[in-house]
């Protein structure tokens, strides 16, 4: 429907109607008008599936829903490094809704993982901004091909459970926008979700769901956002605010108090009504975009569905380690030990909770193979040592030749609603891996959890896959990657510390009370144990595969450029080894003469390639002025400073293959301002500025006393350093004491004055 017939619609409401149409009509549905045919539609979550709750609603995953497939959630998916993958997985799930009648799908969500403890992190894509704003703008544009609407959530900085409906995240400009902004950013900017979701925290001591400044100066008026906000379900603080910073739809409705809230404050000229018809306006302009869109046709092959959510899930799993003990053959005798091998972990709890459609353990798949055991190991409802369930494991350990152990987090562990305290497994399942290690040395070790943890003995075992929670299908998936009919093809969306204490936020989680501040700024995940020089138990694009790869023949189409052009770097990738295979090529940018702190490398370009043995594909990425710049608070903007960048080409991002660097000039020029308390050593760098002081300089005495070039001066080379330093740490003010009183501060400012305009 045109923009002029929703305005015509929206010209005959009354302020009561409009003001209601601003929440929901239950908790699911936006309100209908009957009296003008203006229609309801539906919103569900997501986001790694379809939550259609048909009777009672709840956003916590309690009441049933119906079912539905569950695909690997965003740990896991995210780890596929395919952009492909995602959006065949968003479109899948678009499919799902048209037929189900749902308009939005509510995700994807892409906070950054600030700590592995956050108890949503297994729904979250990656502590890295660029791969997670890759893998929500490839998903939203597969859901939205089906003209099902997106909304991508929790805008923004909702990188915690803890106290997550009041807490206050306060952060520093830059590392808003170089952190915790451009997932939202790239996908607004190139797969314009429907919608958006503004997260239930404060940032910097307003709630997102009134916060002007994010909703519509910075979401709308910079990025171009062009659907409409929805509250978290029940993050709606001050109402009326909300609407006048650009929130359109409070999810669930609060039985029409706030609708009346607005209504009022219209009436006593709080609220400018031309405000409120744009916020109906945005509402009903995605309603009627689903309705009249509507795909009677589709249907919901869940047995299609499902299978394609096993090849979702064979891209995701990583593996880990692998001592030549992977893939495992056919004829050993295997024991498959652990709940997790029947029952496995393969989503979490909250509102992404799917009432899956068919869960596949791996024990499934080797019921026709008389040669693998199975013994329970534990019961991951409790964290208690069973000693005879360890004794059966362990014995069947002893009878085979290879122990595949399937641990993990128990649901208890993480969860939305609540962060962990530590990232230990549990002490039965750790107990468990090390009576086995003691009898047999074959050990592999399968894991399902949606974040992080700590692995006492990764020394002990010779295989690790890393299965996250991958969906209702994983068992699949990791039976084929066990046996090698798949090749495992995930890398790490996050690093994976040796321990928690490791984590740059680690003093300042979870924050005093309400208030948590992000000091560790833009140093998240890998930019920090990089600068830091840390070792970690695993890097950040990490997994390994059961064939080689050899880089090669790095290009570079220029080797100086100007911020406005586009570098192409293309490199050559051969598959070395045995079996065909895919690699995740990762190109990381480094600044190498940078006047801010900057993390030591960033990644800023990927591509997935399948390459059978022997052979060899040319991957080529683009680099525009974003991928070199910083945010400069000052410019407001992101900023290119001039000077060498290297060009990483990397396995992960401890592993870099090859590199070169590229010139790059800069064309916005920041006009500096000085004043009194500039140093020597920064005016002295600006030759126009500098020109000014010359005169000056000839007078003063103490310039004289620090002419370290001077032959007689005979200072032993500290001194000179220190005379040096001196001279360029010295304010401009200091001329006046130093100058033998021929100038004064009111001379002084005027030189100053001039060279600032
Ligand atoms: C969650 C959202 C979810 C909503 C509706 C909230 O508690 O934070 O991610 O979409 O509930 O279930």
């Amino acid at each position: 429907m045109t923009a002029e017939k929703i305005r015509e619609i929206i010209s005959q409401m009354t302020l009561e109607e409009k003001a209601s149409l601003c929440s929901g009509g239950d908790f699911w549905h936006t309100k209908a008008v009957e009296r003008l045919d203006v229609p309801a539609m539906m919103v569900s979550d997501g986001p790694h599936g379809l939550r259609k709750q048909k009777d009672e609603g709840d956003h916590l995953g309690v009441n049933d829903s119906i079912v539905a497939v569950c695909y690997p959630t965003g740990c896991a998916s995210a780890s596929s490094f395919n952009r492909e993958l995602l959006t065949e997985m968003g479109r899948a799930i678009g499919e799902a809704c048209q037929a189900e009648g749902v308009g939005v799908i509510l995700g994807p969500a892409v906070n950054i993982k600030r700590s592995p403890l956050c108890g949503r992190n297994f729904e979250y894509y990656s502590e890295d901004p660029y791969v997670a704003g890759e893998m929500a703008a490839s998903y939203i544009k597969g859901v939205q091909s089906k003209n099902v609407g997106t909304s991508i959530k929790h805008f923004m900085a909702n990188s915690q459970e803890t106290r997550r409906m009041s807490s206050d995240s306060r952060i520093d400009e830059r590392t808003m926008r170089e952190i915790y902004m451009p997932a939202f950013e790239k996908a607004v900017k190139e797969s314009k979700p429907w919608t958006v979701m503004c997260s239930y925290n404060r940032i910097n001591g307003t709630y997102a769901a009134e916060n002007k400044k994010l909703l519509t100066d910075v979401l709308r008026d910079e990025w171009g956002f062009d659907g409409f906000v929805v509250s978290d379900w029940g993050a709606v603080n001050d109402r009326v605010a909300g609407v006048k910073a650009g929130l359109d739809l409070e999810m669930p409705p609060s039985c029409g108090v706030n609708d009346k809230l607005i209504e009022k404050a219209v009436k006593d000229g709080k609220l400018d009504e031309a405000v409120l018809d744009l916020t109906v306006e945005r509402i009903l302009q995605i309603v009627y975009r689903f309705m009249e869109n509507r795909d009677k046709e589709a249907v919901f092959d869940k047995e299609k569905q499902h299978e394609f959510s096993r090849k979702v899930a064979e891209e995701s799993l990583v593996l880990l380690k692998n001592d030549g003990i992977l893939p495992l053959k056919k004829e050993q005798k295997i024991a498959f030990i652990g709940q997790y091998a029947k029952k496995p972990r393969y989503q979490g709890g909250g509102s992404s909770h799917i009432n899956s459609y068919k869960v596949t353990g791996a024990l499934e798949l080797v019921k026709d193979m008389p040669n693998v055991i199975f013994a329970e190991g534990y019961n991951d409802q409790e964290d208690k040592v069973d000693e005879k369930m360890v004794e059966e494991a362990v014995k069947a350990a002893k009878e085979a030749e290879v122990a595949v152990v399937f641990a993990g987090l128990p649901d208890a562990f993480e969860s939305e609603g609540y962060d962990r305290t530590h990232m230990q497994m549990p002490k039965s399942q750790n107990h468990l891996i090390e009576e086995i290690v003691k009898v047999q040395p074959n050990v592999v070790v399968v894991l399902h959890n949606g974040s992080p943890v700590e692995m006492p003995w990764i020394s002990k075992v010779k295989g690790v896959l890393e299965a996250y929670l991958g969906g209702e299908a994983v068992g699949e998936a990791e039976y084929r990657i066990l046996f090698g009919e798949v090749n495992p093809s995930g890398r790490l969306s996050e690093t994976f510390p040796l321990k928690l204490e490791d984590n740059p936020s680690y003093l300042y989680y979870i924050g005093e009370e309400d208030v948590v501040e992000y000091r560790e700024g833009v140093f998240v995940g890998y930019r920090y144990y990089d600068k830091k020089k840390m070792d970690v138990l695993f890097p950040f694009g990490y997994g390994l595969s059961y064939t080689d790869f050899a880089y090669s023949n790095l290009k570079l189409d220029k080797k100086a450029m100007k911020d406005t052009e586009v570098l192409t770097v293309s490199v050559d990738v051969t598959n070395t080894g045995t079996m065909v295979g895919k690699e995740v090529v990762q190109l990381y940018v480094a600044d190498e003469e940078s006047t801010v702190i900057r993390p030591v490398k960033e990644l800023q370009g990927f591509e997935k390639v399948e390459l059978a043995p022997g052979e060899t594909k040319t991957v080529s990425m683009k680099l525009d002025a974003r991928a070199f710049a910083y945010y400069n608070v000052q410019l407001g903007d992101f900023h290119v400073e001039s000077g060498s960048f290297k060009i990483m080409i990397g396995r992960s991002c401890t592993d870099i293959k090859l590199e070169d660097t590229v010139m790059v000039e800069s064309t916005k020029v920041i006009q500096k301002k000085y004043h009194l308390n500039t140093t020597f050593g920064d005016i002295s760098k600006d030759e126009r500025a500098a020109s000014f002081l010359e005169p000056l300089y000839a007078a003063c005495t103490m310039l004289e006393s620090c002419d370290t070039n001077s032959e007689e001066s005979g200072l032993g080379s500290s001194s000179k350093a220190m005379q040096e330093a001196m001279m360029q740490y010295m304010p401009l003010r200091a001329m006046v004491s130093f100058q033998n009183g021929t100038i004064d501060f009111d001379e002084l400012q005027k030189v100053i004055d001039k060279i600032n305009q």
